[in-house]
């Protein structure tokens, strides 16, 4: 628990130009990190809502969010428009998004997120879902295994590899899978299960989709000249953040397809994506595959 290292959050805090009473969702709270030093910067009239839909999670932990301007949803970020309807918000003054796990789902071995220990093959970050990773290598159809390795995994021959993964049918552990990925995989210069892990772990938390439909939904939640900030750790996590941002920041009138009723609503701040400090990668090895974007609502 006390491994985990926020990434990213003194250039998160800037690029969030937080207003002492103004109101800000931590979509991905974790451990805390970014809402503590958010927390830090509100006074009484402000307010931080944060989301994480794992149930271990749990900022009473902590004395600093036993506080009346934090409110804590354990849900999924994709829930964001109802319950800030409920709380009859509809304007926020910003958002952060730190996608992925966090070390203490990847440590417990009883969590399946790492290929590094045997434990159960699990990886759900919500345990109300049903879906888990053993079911998916276990019942999966071919052309569904075919998509998660090809889309998530970003896997070369994942026909073959999915025909090897069926061959190889029951998994029970980690370790059945690992076993099977470095015997396809006997070369690789990574961890040999690294794509594979990396693709189950996403068809079990719809990780993709939660984010791309949750980005959306957060647009008519900004106020102007408010700020999202995403930090992503691989490059689907990124695509569609870059993807989002192009489609509200650019004039589409002009190309073949225009897009309907496009309106130019969100600024793209820094050209660049911000990566972690020389200083950072060498204190947190976490944070090497770190990417964040910044844009403010027009
Ligand atoms: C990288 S950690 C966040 C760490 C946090 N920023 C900190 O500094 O402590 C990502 C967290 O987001 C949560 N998470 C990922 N996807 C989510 C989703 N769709 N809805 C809610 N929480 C999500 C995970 O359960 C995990 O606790």
């Amino acid at each position: 628990m006390l491994n985990h290292i926020t990434v990213l959050l003194k250039e998160t805090i800037e690029s969030l130009n937080i207003k002492p009473d103004g109101i800000y969702v931590d979509a991905t709270f974790g451990f805390g990190g970014h809402s503590k030093e958010i927390l830090k910067k509100l006074n009484k009239n402000g307010l931080l809502i944060a989301f994480d839909h794992d149930q271990s999670v749990d900022p009473k932990l902590f004395v600093e969010f036993e506080q009346e301007n934090f409110k804590f949803i354990n849900e999924n970020f994709n829930t964001l428009d109802l319950y800030l309807n409920k709380m009859g918000i509809n304007k926020i003054d910003g958002i952060i998004f730190d996608f992925g796990i966090s070390s203490m789902q990847i440590d417990n071995k009883d969590r399946g997120f790492s290929y590094m220990q045997d434990g159960n093959l699990d990886m759900r970050m919500d345990r109300r879902i049903e879906i888990t990773a053993k079911y998916i290598l276990n019942e999966y159809s071919h052309d569904n295994l075919l998509r998660i390795f090809r889309d998530y995994g970003d896997i070369n021959k994942p026909h073959l590899f999915s025909n090897f993964i069926i061959k190889n049918r029951p998994y029970n552990s980690t370790f059945d899978l690992v076993k099977i990925t470095d015997l396809w995989f006997k070369n690789s210069k990574s961890h040999s299960a690294k794509k594979a892990f990396q693709a189950l772990r996403i068809e079990v938390n719809n990780e993709v989709n939660n984010i791309r439909d949750t980005l959306e939904k957060t647009i008519d939640f900004l106020k102007k000249g408010s700020r999202l900030v995403a930090i992503s750790f691989h490059s689907l996590e990124d695509k569609v953040v870059k993807k989002f941002i192009k489609k509200y920041s650019e004039d589409h009138s002009d190309k073949k397809i225009p897009l309907i009723n496009q309106k130019i609503t969100l600024k793209r701040i820094n050209r660049k994506p911000i990566r972690p400090s020389s200083h950072e990668l060498s204190a947190n090895s976490r944070s090497h595959s770190a990417i964040m974007r910044v844009a403010e609502k027009l």
